[in-house]
């Protein structure tokens, strides 16, 4: 079923609470798609160290870095994977965006350079759920790559990834330097005559504390930086079309821990109620549950007691016995998210492995159960 998706989906986005593995089912899936040929990038968030290097992003770095083709195709059997990685650089990025839309080469260098643009920019970087989000935006439109997949940020609750952008919007649109903006630049155009009153007070407080540097740093800000915040509106809306496009899909991860799952649930309920379309759910780190009927168990004790003694089998049965119980628990957490899902979401159940994923060799074995 992962399979089928790989294949039909341009954008995957994979999401679900902290922890729960998302960065690791990012990093597989986008290996997988390049097994099966498609030239596939992955975007991922703060991933661990040792995967970060792994996938050859060792370089901080927001630019795309092609894993070693040498060793996936190794590692897949197939000619020539075409796989790409990178980071989510937020304050790059952010720079970046001013670069790209600003009308012309001085007025980026005086937005860079400008104090209220810095604090504005800190502000905005700091939400890695935006920057994620421009950077989805950019992979999207720009047709470089047969499947896109992103690792969404370790927000508290999933879904505040997808109102990123409007919540974006709103603190700037409600932010003082917004409210003194926009008197700034009627000002910029027309004289001091079209302040409004109010502003024109704020102004003229922050005037005497700050010197007038800062009503020149406003009014110079607001020209060149209008067209930008009409940008972020636009680019908001844009996003949200390509997220609702059939080509955009959804993965939902989840552990086998209570809060992970009832995250999952409530987060699949929000994709449903904002008309976005959730593809399916990896169950991860699962505890695979033995049925053994109780005489085979006997039996079973017996053969084994003939190989490893009594001593050694009563042990083994302990444990199993206390394995059993957690192996359960998971099975009904699958059973609970299955129940929910339709006929077409597919539901994969990932094993918890013996230790952490953090080689290409881990990553793969793990796409074995796609
Ligand atoms: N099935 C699994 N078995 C064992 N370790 C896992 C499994 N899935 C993920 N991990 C490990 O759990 C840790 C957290 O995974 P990560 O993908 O970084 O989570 P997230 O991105 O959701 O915060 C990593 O060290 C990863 O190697
Ligand atoms: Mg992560």
């Amino acid at each position: 079923m992962l399979e089928s998706l790989l294949k039909e989906k341009r954008l995957i986005l994979v999401c679900g609470s902290g922890g729960v593995g998302k960065t690791t089912m990012a990093a597989a899936l986008a290996l997988k798609g390049a097994a099966l040929g498609l030239k596939t990038i992955v975007l991922t968030i703060d991933p661990a160290k040792r995967l970060a290097t792994s996938l050859g992003l060792d370089r901080l770095s927001d630019e795309p870095k092609r894993i070693n083709a040498k060793k996936l195709a190794d590692l897949f059997g197939t000619p020539d994977p075409a796989c790409f990685a990178m980071m989510l650089d937020t304050k790059h990025t952010f720079d970046q965006l001013v670069a790209k839309y600003a009308p012309s080469k001085e007025i980026e260098q005086k937005i860079l350079n400008n104090k209220i643009y810095r604090h504005l920019s800190d502000m905005i970087a700091g939400s890695q759920e935006y920057m994620a989000m421009e950077k989805l935006y950019e992979l999207a439109t720009e047709e470089k790559y047969d499947l896109i997949v992103i690792d969404t940020p370790p927000t508290t609750h999933a879904i505040d990834f997808l109102e990123a952008p409007q919540k974006m919007i709103d603190a700037i649109g409600h932010s003082m330097i917004h409210l003194l903006l926009k008197p700034a630049m009627l000002a910029g155009k027309s004289g001091l005559k079209l302040f409004e009153k109010g502003s024109q007070m704020i102004l003229k407080i922050f005037d005497r504390i700050t010197g007038f540097a800062f009503l020149q740093d406003i009014s110079e800000m607001l020209i060149s930086f209008q067209e930008l915040l009409g940008g972020f509106q636009g680019r908001a809306e844009d996003v949200r079309k390509i997220l609702t496009q059939d080509e955009t899909g959804f993965v939902l991860v989840s552990a086998c821990e209570e809060k992970s799952v009832r995250e999952a649930q409530f987060f699949s309920e929000r994709l449903a109620a904002l008309g976005l379309p959730l593809s399916g759910v990896i169950l991860n780190r699962v505890h695979p549950l033995y049925r053994i009927a109780s005489d085979d168990r006997e039996e079973n004790q017996r053969e084994l007691a003939a190989r490893v003694g009594t001593k050694l089998t009563a042990k083994m049965a302990d444990c199993f016995d206390r394995f059993e119980p957690i192996a359960r628990r998971d099975d009904n957490y699958r059973k609970e998210l299955k129940h929910d899902l339709t006929e077409k979401q597919f539901l994969t159940i990932i094993p918890l492995f013996e230790s952490d994923i953090h080689s290409l060799e881990g990553l793969f074995s793990l796409t074995e159960y796609f």
